[in-house]
């Protein structure tokens, strides 16, 4: 009986610490990871040479949808080649630090 309400305990604490480590993005960690980004969505006209087309601007963006949209090219469930591949490889925390890092730019 003890037992199993420290096991509940546990599990419990551990869900909270990595419920927290998520919500929480480090900007300075993000602004490394976000050094092959700022090449296309630093620009200042926010269009690339060729083909043209638009680049969003992803600075001052809420850290949530940046996420969102993250997680989407990551699981291919929002299709873009360039975003496909550069998101490819980031794990759920890169992906908080990126985040946090371009929610605090722009405003
Ligand atoms: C080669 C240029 C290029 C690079 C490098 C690049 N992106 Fe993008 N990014 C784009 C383009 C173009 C789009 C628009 C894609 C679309 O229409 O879905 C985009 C879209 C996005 C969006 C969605 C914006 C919106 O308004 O919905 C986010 C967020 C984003 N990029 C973040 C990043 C991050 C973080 C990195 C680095 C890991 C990165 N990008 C690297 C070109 C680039």
């Amino acid at each position: 009986m003890i037992k199993r309400t420290l096991t509940g305990l546990a599990a419990s604490g551990l869900a909270a610490l990595s419920m927290a480590a998520l919500a929480e993005g480090d900007a300075a960690a993000g602004r490394t990871a976000a050094e092959t980004c700022l090449g296309c969505h630093a620009v200042e006209t926010y269009f690339n040479v060729y083909p043209t087309y638009h680049v969003p601007k992803v600075g001052g963006q809420s850290a949530a949808y940046i996420e969102a949209a993250l997680k989407g090219y990551r699981d291919g469930s929002r299709k873009h080649d360039t975003m496909n591949a550069n998101a490819a490889n980031l794990t759920d925390q890169d992906i908080a630090n990126i985040a946090a890092f371009f929610a605090s730019q722009g405003r």
